[in-house]
């Protein structure tokens, strides 16, 4: 089956065909994103009115460039999928009527997706992972972890309850007067820094709970930036090395934390961590996890980064796991600026 997925939550205007076999192998005929970074940079973080619009204004020819890059014409296509939430409601409007308007031309189901559960599902596609699995979500709008135990079975095991990583690298960045996005930068800067010259806080740290907290680190951050004003290319790099070290050591630690419940809740089950979102693709988070997953005799995949960012593809593959399911929602489906991934699920309850 073929399925074309939309992707409009945020600031990546995105389309993309993914065909999954039956055996439930996925291949990934077409994946366009468009990034609007560079609309929104002059204002330093995402303005939702202005992603809405420039979602408006690509979308048609993004969809139209997956079609072809693919070779699928849209009437071969089994069904589309629409990430209906959680994120910018303007931007969700956008891509899900669309999705409802293809869908009602061509004669297709639609089904809406959950852009968490299309991140948390991508390691099927690229991995072939089987459930259950660990998920480590962390992005810009995202830090949780879910234990995904099958489509549309998610628990969530931990959130945070401030700012997520991602917003907390980017904060990070914007302080320090370095470019968007902030998490790149800021590994960036970190590689030449001592990440031993700072000492901030690791709130949490003993608690048992699976939550992170990284508001307070920021103003930490901001302190000791503003102690030694003004700073140097080297304090700089030292504040971002400090900072990536510190946030290593709080996921790092967590992560560790989360299997051994995985493990206490699910001895049949083979211990697998998946991370997925933007900050997945730090190397220092990364090699930590890979250290912790290798402690705890667990797999550890990491899905490559474009797939672990906003991406249709994931959409179109969450589209086809439903589908495949028979999990298909009707055109009346709102769009929901929330949506927790361990909302109960009536389309998968009804298949
Ligand atoms: O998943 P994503 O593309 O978009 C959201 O759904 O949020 O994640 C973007 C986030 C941004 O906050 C960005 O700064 C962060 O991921 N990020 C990184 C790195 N690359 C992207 N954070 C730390 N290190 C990186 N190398
Ligand atoms: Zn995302």
């Amino acid at each position: 089956m073929k399925v074309l997925g939309i992707e409009t939550s945020c600031d990546e205007t995105a389309a993309a065909i993914v065909e999954r076999d039956a055996a439930g192998r996925g291949r990934i005929l077409a994946n366009i994103v468009r990034s609007q970074l560079e609309e929104h940079a002059p204002f330093g973080g995402v303005v939702p009115e202005l992603a809405a619009r420039a979602h408006v204004s690509h979308l048609d020819g993004i969809i139209r460039k997956a079609s072809a890059d693919s070779g699928v014409p849209l009437a071969e296509l089994d069904a589309i999928a629409a990430t209906a939430g959680p994120g910018l409601i303007g931007g969700v409007l956008v891509g899900l009527t669309t999705a409802k308007a293809l869908a009602a031309a061509l004669g297709k189901p639609l089904i809406a997706v959950n852009h968490l559960e299309g991140h948390a599902l991508t390691a099927r596609l690229t991995n072939g992972v089987t459930f259950p699995y660990l998920l480590l979500l962390v992005s810009g709008g995202h830090s949780q972890f879910v234990l995904v135990r099958g489509v549309g079975r998610h628990e969530r095991w931990g959130t945070t309850i401030d700012d997520a990583l991602g917003e907390a690298f980017d904060k990070v960045a914007k302080l320090l007067g370095l470019g968007v996005p902030g998490g790149p930068a800021v590994e960036r800067e970190a590689r030449s820094g001592d990440p031993r010259r700072f000492r901030f806080p690791r709130p949490l740290l003993r608690e048992a709970r699976l939550d992170f907290s990284f508001s307070g680190l920021k103003t930490a951050v901001r302190l000791a930036a503003e102690e030694i004003a003004p700073l140097s290319a080297q304090d700089v790099a030292d504040i971002c090395a400090s900072f990536e070290a510190t946030v290593t050591e709080i996921v790092a630690h967590r992560a560790a934390a989360a299997l051994a419940r995985f493990r206490a809740e699910l001895p049949q089950a083979e211990p697998r961590l998946v991370v997925a979102g933007g900050v997945a693709a730090n190397r220092r988070i990364g090699d930590a996890l890979r250290e912790v997953a290798a402690t705890a005799a667990a797999e550890l995949i990491i899905p490559p980064p474009a797939l672990c960012t906003d991406n249709g593809a994931m959409i179109a593959w969450a589209g086809a796991e439903r589908l495949a399911l028979g999990a298909v929602g009707g055109l009346a489906f709102a769009a929901r600026p929330r949506w927790p991934l361990d909302t109960p699920d009536m389309a998968i309850d009804a298949a």
